[in-house]
């Protein structure tokens, strides 16, 4: 039994069609996740109703959080997997003058080419992350020096084992307008390692209590991402602007969002800016607090893994997730294993987070119990 909100929504919720009814899948977990064993994307775009698929498509991602390609998209061009991530924020209502997120870094003279040798602003080039540990563009070494310095808890920074709790993150949290969709295609990984988790934020805001809920939805985070600026000074080159959306301007990067946020395309309230690389600050709030908040969200993420999808890499796999309703956190364990580890990765622009106050939480709206 669904049930209706009493108070009308900002934003009436998308309803999916059967049009992607005919592609196997299961879900990876009761709570979030589906993975499609066999389907081509490709077939989708060629298919004479190519974008009713990518909306169905856009609106399951919407709901699931994240959506795992198993068969090799290899054939699939970088202009394809643009189309399609733009396509899925632009058939669920998104900004008309948004569209691709500009990584603020493209300008850097040594960018990571892409397989054919070039660069596409548009594209980031994920290799060895966790070799790096740096954003996805290796910078020059000044720069990445200059980076390191202005970056709290960095790797290395003391004798203690890394804390991987850091990885967990929201795309784009620094722009005004942060990513709705992203696509991430492997073009290469070794066959163990660097697998990636995403978290339901839904599900984080369901298992607070009545009271907490009410408290996390009274607030916002900053989220100041200072590195930015100090790449583009060390690097002695201007910032890219504006980054998919006029709003994503200038060398500001910190914006602040809303702890609860209400998805615009189902409807639902999920965790968005509780916790994770990119919140700085929880704002209004004794430093105490602040820190107390994001340790407690944090801790719903780590001591509720059901709430929890973990994508094993295979070559050419892709992954499409919703930013809105999910947090991730790459695994940066291939430094032990043999072998390269590339992706490619495009990412949308949607609107400025609000929290609807006539918005319910996901169980609530699909009628399920509490917990
Ligand atoms: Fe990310």
């Amino acid at each position: 039994m669904v049930s209706v909100p009493t108070a009308k929504l900002r934003r009436e919720p998308l309803k999916k069609g059967n049009s992607i009814d005919h592609l196997a899948y299961v879900d990876v977990t009761p709570i979030i996740g589906r993975e499609y064993p066999h389907a081509k994307l490709k077939d989708m775009l060629q298919a004479p109703n190519a974008e009713e698929q990518l909306r169905d498509l856009a609106i399951t991602i919407c709901e699931r959080g994240v959506a795992f390609f198993r068969e090799p998209q290899d054939d699939l061009t970088i202009e394809e997997q643009k189309y399609i991530t733009d396509m899925l924020g632009k058939l669920t209502g998104r900004p008309a003058e948004n569209g691709l997120h500009v990584h603020p870094l493209y300008n850097d003279p040594n960018n990571i080419p892409m397989a054919d040798g070039t660069t596409d602003e548009n594209m980031q080039v994920l290799k060895n992350l966790d070799k790096t540990h740096l954003a996805p563009y290796v910078i020059n070494a000044e720069a990445a020096k200059k980076l390191y310095a202005t970056m709290k808890n960095r790797p290395g920074a003391n004798n203690e084992p890394r804390d991987l709790a850091r990885e967990w993150h929201s795309d784009s949290l620094f722009e005004t307008c942060p990513s709705d969709f992203s696509f991430l295609r492997m073009e290469s990984t070794p066959p163990t390692g660097g697998d990636t988790l995403w978290a339901s934020g839904y599900e984080l805001y369901d298992r607070l209590s009545p009271a907490f809920q009410a408290l996390l939805e009274g607030l916002t985070a900053t989220c100041a991402q200072p590195v930015f600026r100090s790449a583009c000074e060390a690097g002695g080159y201007p910032v890219m602007t504006p980054r998919g959306s006029p709003l994503n301007a200038g060398y500001a990067f910190a914006p602040s969002h809303p702890v609860v946020r209400t998805h615009p395309v189902t409807g639902w309230k999920s965790v968005f800016a509780g916790v994770g690389l990119h919140v700085s600050r929880i704002d209004g709030v004794h430093a105490y607090e602040d820190h107390m908040i994001r340790e407690y969200v944090m801790r719903l993420i780590t001591r509720n893994h059901d709430c929890v999808a973990r994508m094993h890499w295979t070559r050419g796999a892709c992954a499409v997730w919703s930013n809105v309703c999910t947090l991730h956190a790459a695994t940066p364990d291939t430094h032990l294993v043999e072998g390269n580890r590339t992706g490619v990765r495009a990412s949308g622009i949607g609107e400025v987070p609000y929290l609807d106050p006539a918005s319910t939480g996901r169980r609530e709206g699909l009628g399920l119990p509490r917990y």
